[in-house]
């Protein structure tokens, strides 16, 4: 199935498996859990989360798990990206993608991929890849100017 519709029941169940994922994120060095869920072009859902490690900078991020089992399982589009983390509302900001993250979707995803954050709580805004990495650098340079 290409394009799947992105209907109310693919947003709950991009929801729900990106905060079942935020629950087992390994954060002992941050204490900032963050679950990731991503809709592929077969309206697949894989979920991921953050991977820290006591040398910090081999941490992974959520998104990027997430990306890298909707590789692993075939998948080669992301529609759709839900982050789940603990800011919001009465907490710090919500949680978006780092400026590495926003890349790595950028990989898989158009200027039109939505960017959906929330917490265990509630659902915060709602955002296109656009939106959050501008006039971003993708796979479609290389195909159109690389030397011959
Ligand atoms: N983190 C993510 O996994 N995704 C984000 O969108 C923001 C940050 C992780 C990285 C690190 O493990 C922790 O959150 C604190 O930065």
């Amino acid at each position: 199935m290409l394009n799947p519709e992105f209907s109310e029941a693919r947003q709950q169940a991009l929801l729900q498996a990106a905060r079942q994922a935020q629950l087992a994120a390994y954060a002992p060095y941050s204490r900032y859990p963050v679950g990731a869920a991503v809709l592929d072009e077969q309206g697949r859902t894989h979920a991921g989360c953050n991977v820290e490690n006591a040398a910090y900078p081999e941490g992974l991020c959520a998104e990027a798990a997430a990306l890298a089992a909707m590789v692993l399982a075939g998948g080669r589009r992301a529609l759709a990206v839900q982050v789940v983390g603990n800011g919001g509302q009465d907490s710090s900001g919500w949680t978006t993608p780092c400026g590495g993250c926003r890349q790595k979707l950028r990989e898989f995803g158009g200027p039109d991929l939505a960017i959906l954050t929330a917490n265990q709580d509630s659902i915060g805004p709602r955002y296109t890849l656009a939106q959050l990495l501008p006039e971003s650098f993708g796979p479609d340079h290389l195909s159109s100017g690389s030397c011959r």
